[in-house]
Order: structure tokens, then sequence, then C-alpha cells
């Protein structure tokens, strides 16, 4: 069945689930998927493209909400429209995120630094932080995280993007951990590398060149990139009830690069 239709069999319907990043690559996947599997989806992005995308999800009753991660008054924004709009939060995907460009990490700028923990780990500090006490209210809930593959088996590079998602690990661990009794899970998801708007900022490039990908490639035992598609397979599984057991994992959609 085409994402672009609605799953009778869904395992979402009618639950509300904001999904930052919405926009493009990952997010984007995820927030269609879970609309096609019956979610009310509250999509947040930087940039106001995230409009139409939300606008063209199968179903009804989503919205969008330009949204910059990393500030404060933004991220109260979205979760105050996705409880007006819902009443409720179900699920809380932090997946906005971009790398600084791949250099030596004592060649990047103070500003470069500051400027990716800001939207990776602050951003997702300030996503918790501002729906967590509408679940712990509901007395359910799910967050899912999107780390990299780089938290636990970093390349050279991109090292204080590695570092920010690094955090996000962490966090997803130590929040499940105090999350667990609200009936609050909490888990992340660790890519290996997609050919999304990522790219841009990571490699300086809109697409990979032939050398580019497969050196990636090389270092991937299943023999390919990921897509934003087996990410939002990865997210939806982890957000849904069959993954009711599971808290504080961060799930590895790597193909074995990390083995
Ligand atoms: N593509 C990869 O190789 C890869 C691998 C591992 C992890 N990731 C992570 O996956 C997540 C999604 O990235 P993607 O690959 O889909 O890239 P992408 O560039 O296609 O999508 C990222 C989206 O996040 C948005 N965004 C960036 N900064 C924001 C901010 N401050 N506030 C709100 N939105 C913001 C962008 O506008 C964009 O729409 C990121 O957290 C990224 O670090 C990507």
């Amino acid at each position: 069945m085409a994402e672009s239709e609605i799953r009778p069999d869904g395992r979402f319907q009618g639950r509300a689930v904001i999904v930052t990043g919405a926009a493009s690559g990952f997010g984007r996947a995820i927030a269609t998927r879970f609309a096609s599997e019956g979610a009310k989806v509250v999509g947040a992005d930087l940039n106001p493209s995230g409009k139409d995308v939300i606008g063209s999800l199968p179903g009804q009753g989503h919205g969008f909400v330009q949204t910059d991660v990393s500030k404060s008054d933004d991220v109260q924004a979205m979760v105050a429209h996705c409880i007006e709009q819902h009443g409720v939060i179900d699920v809380l995907v932090n997946n906005a995120g971009y790398s600084h460009m791949s250099m030596l990490m004592w060649k990047l700028s103070e500003e470069d630094f500051d400027g990716v923990f800001a939207v990776n780990v602050k951003g997702v500090f300030l996503g918790c932080k501002y729906a967590i006490p509408h679940m712990i209210e509901a007395r359910r809930g799910v967050i899912i995280n999107t780390a990299s593959i780089g938290a636990i088996a970093p390349r050279p590079g991109v090292t204080a993007y590695n570092a920010t998602k690094g955090a996000v690990v962490t966090m997803t661990k130590g929040l499940a951990l105090e999350l667990a009794r609200n009936n609050i899970r909490c888990n992340a998801v660790n890519p290996v590398a997609a050919e999304t708007g990522f790219m841009k900022g990571a490699m300086g490039v809109d697409q990979l060149s032939e050398d580019q990908k497969s050196n990636l490639v090389s270092t991937i035992p299943r023999g390919r990139l990921s897509t934003p598609e087996d990410v939002a397979s990865a997210v939806c599984f982890l957000a849904s009830d069959e993954a009711d057991m599971i808290t504080g994992t961060c799930l590895n959609v790597d193909g074995g690069r990390s083995i």
C-alpha cells in the first residue's frame, strides 16, 4: 500500500504525534509513515516549506508550526499547538538536527560548535522539557530521539557533531529511567549515513559523488546507505504498542556498520 494512503490496520489511529525536522529527509518520512498509520501529525521545522509537506500528508487533522527547536518560545508554541488541537501528546519525535561541515575538530569555530549543540542537544532538552509534563498528566507517552551511529562508532571529521549525538544517547537512557514509572517510554534511533539534506551541511554538496557514496557504502556491511524509510520504520516500531517493553534502547539502523 502506498504511503499516501491511510492503512486501515495503522498502529497510531487518532494518536497525536509531534515530529521535529518534518520538512525534509528522515522527519518527512517519519511524519508520512505516522500519518499513513492513522496519526494526527504536528510537524515542526525551521524551514517554512514544512507547511506544504504536512499539507500533503494522508488523512486529516495535521498541522505545521514553524519552529526553531533551539528556541524555548518556539518549542513551547509547538507543544501548545499540539495540546490545543489534540489535548494530548502521544508521541514526541525529536528529530531536527544538522551537522557542521566535516573538518578536524580543532579547526571548527566556536560558533559552529555552539550552533550544533544548541540544535542537536538543547533542542532535544527543550522538546522533552515542555512535552513531558503533559505526558505525565496523561500518564502515557513515547519519546523517540534521532541520534546517530556516529554517537557510538564515530568517523573522523564530524567529532563535535558525533558528540552531540552521544549526548542524545545518554539523555535517552537517563530519561527512560526517570519516566519508566509514569508509563512513558524513551528510545532513540542511530541511523547510518543517508542521502538527505543533512549531506549539504556535513559535506557541502546537494548530492554525493559516486566516489563519496562508495567510500561510505564500503564501511557498511549491508552494502548500501540508509534511507528515510528505514529510519521511519524503526521510529514507528519503537513508538508503537508492539514496543511496550522497550525503553532506553538506542536502535542502530546502520546495516551493521557498528559491529
Ligand atoms: N542523513 C544522515 O546521514 C544522518 C545520519 C544519522 C543521523 N542523522 C540525523 O537525522 C536527523 C534528521 O536529519 P536528515 O538526515 O533528515 O537531514 P535533513 O537536512 O534532510 O532534515 C533535517 C531537518 O531539520 C530541520 N532543522 C534543522 N535545524 C532546525 C532547527 N533549529 N529547528 C527546527 N528544525 C531544524 C531542517 O530544516 C530539515 O528540514 C538529524 O538529527 C540528523 O543529525 C542524519
